[in-house]
């Protein structure tokens, strides 16, 4: 953890300590672990001297940050109302069949997180899904499970 923390001590060396800067160095606290594990917050909020409960409730507020560990792989199936009428929910079932976990979930070798989101802006291929950036319209079974298999 104190190697951790010095990362953390960097971050905020970067930015001087300037409590203006926080989202910042949330952002990249966050890019670095892939979500903000309590004793950076812990250390933010010491050094900065910013309440604990400020920065969670910043933490909370968008949704660039997790508090949850997250798994190196992101996939994201859209449930918004395009996508719905077109099969989304057929597609969240195949998505769950090929990764064994659910909506909001990690899977135990934090390989990949599954999400749910209410619109992505391409209707038009929907039901979309998203892995690393990359958008698949109404994928199939094989096509996912190969998309899975290519992550590392
Ligand atoms: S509703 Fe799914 S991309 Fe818009």
């Amino acid at each position: 953890m104190a190697q951790k923390l010095s990362k953390i001590d960097r971050i905020i060396a970067k930015y001087q300590a300037d409590k203006s800067a926080l989202i910042q160095m949330l952002l990249e606290i966050q890019r670095e672990n892939r979500w903000l594990p309590k004793p950076a917050v812990v250390r933010l909020s010491q050094r900065l001297g910013i309440p604990i409960n400020q920065i969670y409730h910043i933490a909370t507020f968008y949704k660039a940050f997790s508090l949850t560990p997250q798994g190196r792989h992101s996939i994201s199936v859209c449930l918004g109302t395009a996508c719905h009428v077109r099969g989304a929910p057929r597609l969240l079932d195949r998505v769950t069949d090929a990764l064994h976990i659910g909506p909001g979930e990690t899977s135990t070798d934090m390989k990949f997180t599954l999400s749910t989101v209410n619109c992505l802006g391409c209707c038009a291929l929907g039901p979309v899904i998203v892995v690393d950036g990359e958008y698949y319209g109404n994928p199939s079974l094989k096509e996912i499970e190969r998309v899975i298999a290519s992550c590392d």
